[in-house]
């Protein structure tokens, strides 16, 4: 087996050739890995009130890929995203961003890296009121006292289709907008991973579909590394992998999923008598 390596400017990727015994090799594309938890664990509480949220959970999120994040309520799932994107402290174990360990930084440290490489989408949209579609999406770097990339900006709200609202407010756009805009916001800074807690769990079909189509074309076209959290196994068709998380553990993993295919697999937690 042999690695071959080589760096694009913007993306490492990494080809995996397999030689079978025939003599025959094949070449099977896999990309780097943008985060990664390796044993991770999360306690809250202490005592008879403790409870065990992640339980050496080991999980890769490769670039470029798209993830869903299922699992029984209560399962840890925003536990794992809220570790993985320097939100929450962890227990015990590592979580990277890239090569960066986590566990490692500062809180100033953290900070800046969760500026320069996370971006988060929350349930509730989150958005300002007062400001409009453009201004919510460039904040974080007003904040930040960086000067948006023009071409990128452009690309990212003609991507989430916002060209002719930008000078609306909040209160100006539908549901599927405005969690638009914050997907755009979180998108503005070229994050090198995106981790979005049920993005669409606020929204009607229509709108959640909006989103979530936009979410699969960042990952397709611009090349961003999405990670979401949902119960609908819709939404989870639209990604390319989907993690199923039960008790702080990783217990199945599908690629490609049809919303069937992950209907199927969840029943599977109910039968064991668990509520999703
Ligand atoms: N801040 C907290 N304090 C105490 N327990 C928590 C806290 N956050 C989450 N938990 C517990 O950790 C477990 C996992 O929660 P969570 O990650 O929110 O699950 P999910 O997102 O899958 O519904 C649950 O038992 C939950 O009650
Ligand atoms: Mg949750």
């Amino acid at each position: 087996m042999e690695y071959v390596l080589n760096a694009p400017p913007s993306r490492q990727e990494l080809s995996l050739v397999t030689t079978t015994p025939s003599g025959a090799s094949t070449a099977v594309r896999t990309t780097a890995v943008a985060a990664r938890a390796t044993d991770l664990t999360k306690v809250y509480g202490q005592g008879e009130t403790q409870v065990v949220a992640l339980d050496a959970v080991s999980v890769e999120f490769r670039q470029a890929e798209f993830t869903a994040i299922m699992g029984p309520s209560g399962s840890g799932k925003s536990t794992l995203m809220h570790c993985m994107a320097g939100l929450d402290t962890v227990s015990g174990g590592s979580a990277r961003i890239g090569d960066t360990e986590l566990t490692a930084l500062n809180d100033k440290k953290l900070t800046r890296l969760r500026r320069d490489k996370i971006g988060f989408i929350f349930q509730a949209f989150n958005l300002l009121p007062t400001l409009n579609a453009l201004e919510n999406i460039t904040l974080p770097m007003d904040i930040a006292g960086r000067k948006p990339d023009q071409a990128w900006l452009d690309t990212v709200v003609e991507t989430v289709g916002l060209s002719g609202r930008l000078k609306h407010r909040p209160n100006q756009l539908s549901g599927g907008q405005q969690q638009r805009v914050a997907v755009a916001r979180a998108l503005a800074g070229r994050p090198e991973i995106m981790f979005a807690d049920e993005p669409t769990g606020n929204l009607d079909s229509r709108s959640g579909a909006e989103v979530l189509g936009f979410l699969r074309n960042s990952v397709r076209e611009l090349g961003q590394t999405v990670v979401m959290v949902t119960h609908d196994p819709v939404a989870a068709s639209y990604a390319d992998r989907v993690v199923f998380l039960a008790d702080g553990r990783i217990v199945d993993e599908m690629y490609e999923p049809s919303a069937d295919a992950v209907l199927d697999r969840m029943k599977r937690f109910d039968a064991k008598g668990r509520t999703s």
